[in-house]
């Protein structure tokens, strides 16, 4: 593999090359794994990777214990206290995978395995799921443990999120599992998920995800494991490991598990000859734009395990198996000119006109260009030629300019330094990448940009068109959301093609909306980064509109998922007089500011009993409290002699755990704690009663 450029260099500009290589690696691994934002291909990454290689190949002493080419990506992320999954050692490490984009090399690679192995083989053939690495361990055929890849040695715990994945089962059907097993795979995102997530963060103003794989990996740590259910993940499942399996070949075992009622990709097959898998790759490199979710290759297994045993590992991947990868397709095309789009929180996004062009099944026209730093670093122009490429397959992106194919005639596009619907001069707070319209109440994208958010499903679902919305708005009939629930029959009679039936169909899914609870509310109020979960964790906390306006920015960051960027725009928000208006007037309207009566205990298993949480729970501690207090319970934040016991998660505090081992108080976990407030075990009093998960 070794590249002319490395046989090239002196021994100087080759350690000089691999440093920069290294650096640049490290840094998009963890755009990649950390960030869920890559910014160059895969395609490109790899070339990196595979310059890197042949340069240590040609300098073997230049390699570095911890050179990227040693080890694999890490997932691993420095989280803020308190926030972050409990992390178990790998039993086996989670390699990753050798690859290539040569055919030619796939077949070395069987050629290899053939004259080590001598014997007659076969190779499993499969589709290269594009996801995010999940390790699973059985337990007594139930779900034990579910860890990510993090360093290849050490995994996020991230069991109470898996536990969410509709199609991976908590509990194995049929017999004969091992005791205790793993079974690794892939968990992603189907397009169908991806496309409605994305479209829910673009009308939120949140950043979409790049393509389907980062919204799996970025889905997979939500600190929130209820929310992960929304978000469609799916899993399938491709590498078992265990002490003693009972299986001659990789494909038994993936047959056995598929028995066991195991995610499994029915597209494998066993093949022969590098004829065979040629045959099998052709035909999935069209096959696969047709599937409902992403691959970007086909992995190529030696299916004895025996033999793949005498092949072994390297220190990053097996020696008996390969991927082979599929360039992500491209098309070249014209920028013919740039809009300005304002969004409800009044962000100017740059969008790129294309001559339109066929790409990967679609016609692609527009793509976005994000903000001035993305458009700066490519240095588009106007009447450029660029590539663009699908995120994914789905976002059309552009990912360079075809420099040679300038004239000299092309425009440089200038950012506005006005919002192009108001005129109001634009503005850019530190450390944003956006540009910003700050005439939040005058500027007329932005008004009906919030109105329609206002009555969109999610926020207080009210039935109403976008276009209806524009009628009210250049009527004169609503400006402000408040100015919905004055509406009367004759104002909707004003609109064109309204009769008696539209306006009071209209009417009563307003007065409906009265009823939606506090938390739709909250979102409704299009508090910029307060998205749907952000503000079901805010109303749960602070309970009513009052608490949360009266918060100061310590108090709103003791709430789940509350950061800096997070608490700063709220107080921002309700520092408003505007603001600060238009919340009085919607709850003179009758809207829900309040999460409404304390839920009636609908247990008592717990009645009387002073409890202290501490740790991390696979669910949010809002809703740890809120079932302590659902079983009539009480919560408190300090250990003492009344604790009735210590319900301790992972990582619990220790000046806690301390005291309450010198007070002798019990230690309860969280699945002992769900048995008892769900079965009745009860640490003093056995009971009876209902199962009271509510
Ligand atoms: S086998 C010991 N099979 O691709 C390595 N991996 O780029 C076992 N992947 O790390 C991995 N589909 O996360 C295997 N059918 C498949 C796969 C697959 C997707 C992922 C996996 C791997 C990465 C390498």
């Amino acid at each position: 593999m070794m590249t002319p450029e490395a046989a090239m260099m002196t021994r100087e500009q080759a350690r000089a090359r691999a440093a920069e290589l290294r650096e640049l690696i490290e840094e998009n691994n963890r755009l990649y794994y950390v960030e869920n934002s890559p910014k160059i291909s895969d395609y490109d990454f790899d070339m990196l990777m595979n310059e890197l290689m042949a340069i240590e190949k040609e300098y073997p002493d230049l390699v570095t214990p911890d050179s990227p080419t040693m080890k694999v990506g890490s997932d691993l992320r420095a989280v803020p206290p308190g926030k972050e999954f409990a992390q178990y050692p790998h039993r086996y490490p989670m390699l990753s995978l050798g690859n290539t984009y040569d055919i030619s090399e796939v077949a070395d690679f069987v050629q290899r395995a053939a004259k080590v192995i001598g014997t007659d083989f076969t190779f499993s053939c499969e589709l290269k799921f594009d996801g995010t690495a999940i390790c699973l361990t059985y337990r007594n055929g139930k779900l034990f443990r579910a860890l990510t890849r993090g360093d290849g040695v050490i995994g996020d715990d991230v069991t109470g999120n898996v536990r969410h994945i509709g199609n991976i089962p908590q509990e194995l059907k049929g017999s004969g599992w091992p005791d205790e097993f793993e079974i690794r795979g892939e968990v992603y995102m189907p397009y169908a998920a991806f496309d409605r997530l994305n479209k829910e963060r673009e009308r939120n103003e949140d950043q979409p995800f790049a393509n389907p794989r980062n919204a799996a990996s970025g889905s997979l740590k939500l600190i929130s494991p209820k929310e992960v259910s929304n978000r469609g993940l799916e899993c399938t499942l491709y590498h078992m490991l265990g002490e003693n399996l009972p299986f001659r070949t990789h494909a038994e075992a993936l047959d056995a598990a598929s028995g066991w009622g195991l995610p499994v990709s029915d597209k494998r097959r066993i093949c022969r000859d590098i004829r065979e898998i040629e045959e099998y790759i052709g035909y999935w490199d069209t096959g696969r734009k047709f599937l409902p979710y992403a691959t970007d290759g086909i992995v190529i297994k030696v299916n004895e395990l025996a033999l793949q045993h005498t092949l072994g590992y390297t220190s990053k991947f097996p020696r008996w198996a390969v991927a082979y990868k599929f360039k992500a397709e491209q098309a070249l095309t014209e920028v013919l000119s740039i809009d300005y789009q304002v969004g409800r929180t009044g962000a100017v996004t740059p969008v790129a006109n294309l001559e339109p062009v066929q790409l990967a099944g679609t016609v692609v026209k527009r793509a976005t260009l994000h903000n001035l730093g993305q458009m700066r670093l490519l240095d588009i122009r106007i009447g450029d030629h660029v590539y663009v490429e699908k995120g994914g397959e789905i976002i059309p992106k552009i990912t360079g300019v075809e420099l040679s194919e300038r004239t000299g005639k092309e425009a440089v596009p200038v950012f506005p330094d006005r919002c192009p619907d108001c005129g109001t001069p634009l503005v850019r707070d530190e450390g944003e990448a956006k540009f910003f319209c700050p005439n939040t109440t005058g500027c007329p994208t932005q008004i009906k940009g919030k109105l329609v958010h206002f009555i969109s499903r999610k926020a207080m679902n009210v039935i109403a068109g976008d276009a209806t919305i524009e009628q009210l708005y250049d009527l004169g009939l609503v400006s402000s959301p408040a100015d919905f629930y004055d509406l009367t029959k004759e104002d909707l009679l004003r609109l064109d093609g309204w009769k008696d039936r539209s306006a009071e169909r209209f009417l009563k899914s307003l007065a409906a909306s009265r009823e939606v609870t506090f938390d739709h509310v909250l979102f409704a109020l299009g508090i910029r980064y307060v998205g749907e979960s952000t503000a079901r964790e805010l109303a749960l906390h602070f309970k009513d509109i009052d608490a949360l306006m009266a918060a100061g920015k310590d108090e709103l960051l003791q709430a789940e998922d509350i950061g800096d960027v997070v608490a700063d725009s709220i107080l921002d928000f309700f520092s408003s007089p505007a603001n600060r208006e238009l919340t009085e007037r919607l709850r003179r309207a009758g809207l829900q500011f309040s999460m409404r009566t304390e839920a009636k205990p609908s247990s008592d298993r717990l009645k009387g009993m002073s409890i202290v949480i501490s740790g991390v729970f696979s669910i949010s501690r809002d809703e740890i409290k809120r079932l302590i207090t659902g079983n009539g319970g009480k919560n408190s934040s300090s250990v003492s002699g009344k604790t009735a016991f210590l319900l301790a998660g992972e990582k619990p505090g220790p000046e806690k755990m301390q005291k309450a081992a010198d007070l002798g108080i019990k230690i309860i976990h969280e699945k002992e704690f769900m048995d008892m407030i769900s079965s009745g075990v009860h640490p003093q009093e056995p009971s009876s009663g209902q199962l009271s998960l509510f």
